[in-house]
This record gives C-alpha cells, sequence and structure tokens, in this order.
C-alpha cells in the first residue's frame, strides 16, 4: 500500500555535494517527494528527533554530527515506502551495506552514515510530524 516515510540527507550528503544523487536514487526507486527543507538543526532539534536512541552509547556523537552541518529533510511517498526506502539505503553500518546502496556508496562509517529512513510506519508517522506540518505535505496525484 502507500505509505509515507521520513528521509535525513546527513551534514556528510551535503558535505560531499552529493544531494541531487542521493535524491535521483530514491526518486529511481518510485519514491516521490512530498515535502522538502534544508535545514541546521539545534542540538534541541537533534536530541528530540533521536530522543529514542537517549540511553545509547553513541547518543553524544550522533547529535553532534547531526548538528555539525546543514542536513535536507523529507517525506518520501510511495508503495511500501518505509521498507523500499531501506532497502536503497542499505544497513545502518556502511561496512554492512549491500553494493549499490547509498550507504554502500556515499557513507563513511556508521556514524557518518549518510542517510537516516523511518524504521516502521508508526515512527514515520511520528518523525513526519516532527518535521512537518501537515499543509506542508504536497502528495502528488500525477
Ligand atoms: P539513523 O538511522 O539515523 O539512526 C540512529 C543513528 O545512530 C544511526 O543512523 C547511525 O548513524 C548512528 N549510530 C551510531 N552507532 C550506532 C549503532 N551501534 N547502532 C545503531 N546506530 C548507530
Amino acid at each position: 500500500s502507500v505509505e509515507r516515510t521520513l528521509s535525513i540527507l546527513k551534514p556528510d550528503v551535503i558535505a560531499k555535494n552529493v544531494v541531487g544523487q542521493v535524491i535521483a536514487r530514491i526518486e529511481s526507486a518510485g519514491l516521490k517527494v512530498i515535502a522538502a527543507r534544508m535545514t541546521h538543526l539545534t542540538q534541541a532539534e537533534a536530541e528530540g528527533f533521536y530522543a529514542v536512541h537517549r540511553e545509547r552509547p553513541f547518543f553524544g556523537d550522533l547529535v553532534k554530527f547531526m548538528i555539525s552541518g546543514p542536513v535536507v529533510v523529507m517525506t518520501l511517498e510511495g508503495e511500501n515506502a518505509v521498507a523500499t526506502y531501506r532497502d536503497i539505503m542499505g544497513a545502518t553500518d556502511p561496512k554492512k551495506a549491500a553494493a549499490g546502496t547509498i550507504r554502500a556508496d556515499f557513507a563513511d562509517s556508521i556514524d557518518e552514515n549518510a542517510v537516516h529512513g523511518s524504521d516502521s510506519l508508526e515512527n514515520a508517522a511520528n518523525e513526519i510530524a516532527y518535521f512537518f506540518r501537515s499543509i506542508e505535505l504536497c502528495p502528488r496525484t500525477r
């Protein structure tokens, strides 16, 4: 069924100037960008977004990296969008990511791993709402 998922192009993607290349892969997979914004997250915004990871040992480094430069936050829509996007992202650790995935091709480490994608439909709804008001979503009918 048609789903929505949240994508973040992390500061390493912006630094490498490959925003367009990553979005091209998203589009090639049949996913449509229905909202997008470039923003430099504050520490509070990054901590709030990753609140589920607050107790994990990597939380501090994760937040520090996510506020190290601008990011592009997007809402994607398409058939099985959550799983489709996770497939093309590849494994969280780029060393384990399948050849041809975004992380295999653009990420340098598990900390600087190019992209974020929601891991479930329920989290997708929460993550989309964290960054976008419903009026900012532009569902496409053609
Ligand atoms: P992301 O999908 O944005 O969600 C949390 C992020 O924490 C993850 O991608 C990684 O970039 C980062 N991270 C660092 N170490 C780990 C780890 N051991 N397990 C999961 N995520 C990690």
